[in-house]
């Protein structure tokens, strides 16, 4: 299976929609609507094209995953950092590694384009393998009434966290 992983483009909009609403259908803790949070967040400041990557395989998009610009602030500072979410595979192609291909690529570009930092909400025993910890060791804090374990952060660069901490602000239209 020769899996390309590249940027997306308005051509793909279609078919990414359809895809992450395939892929959350029958997921036990979204709204079903991350369909359309992906469209809002590409109308948004937040939204950086670099990173919102489909994985194609013969010109059918079966993945993409996204990261967003979010703000990470405490009563001294505010640190920029990336919100991945979501990340969707179609669901005949789930399990053969294509989820992990698109966070670890995704990771690649956002670390070249000079970001120090990305956080999620998520599954506990799938993102620890590509190098989440939890937010709470860092004494970061995501804005939801979530358990301690599924909110995870990764540092792009060595010591990417280092003095970072905080509440972490999402774009509105996360919220929307
Ligand atoms: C979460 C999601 C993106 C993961 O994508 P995926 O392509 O299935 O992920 P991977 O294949 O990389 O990893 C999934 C599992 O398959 C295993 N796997 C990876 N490559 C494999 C291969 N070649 N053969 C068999 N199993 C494999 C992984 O070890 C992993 O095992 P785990 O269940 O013990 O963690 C996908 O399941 C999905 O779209 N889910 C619905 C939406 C969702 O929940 N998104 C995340 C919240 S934002």
């Amino acid at each position: 299976m020769k899996i390309k992983l590249r940027q997306e483009t308005p051509d793909d909009y279609s078919a990414v929609f359809k895809l992450i609403e395939a892929a959350f259908k029958d997921h036990p803790y979204g709204d079903h609507t991350e369909h359309f949070l992906v469209d809002r967040l590409r109308q948004s400041n937040a939204f950086i094209p670099e990173l919102s990557i489909v994985a194609d395989l013969d010109g059918e998009v079966v993945g993409h995953i996204l990261l967003t610009k979010v703000k990470i602030k405490n009563e001294n500072s505010t640190f920029a950092a990336l919100s991945l979410a979501p990340v969707s595979v179609k669901p005949s192609y789930q399990k053969q590694g294509i989820g992990g291909q698109l966070i670890r690529e995704a990771h690649r570009v956002a670390r070249s384009l000079g970001h120090q930092a990305v956080i999620l909400l998520g599954h506990a025993k799938y993102y620890p393998k590509f190098g989440y910890e939890k937010t709470s060791k860092y004494d970061i804090h995501l804005p939801f009434e979530a358990a301690e374990e599924n909110c995870m952060v990764i540092a792009l660069a060595e010591n990417g966290l280092d003095g970072i901490s905080g509440m972490v602000e999402y774009p509105k239209a996360f919220f929307e």
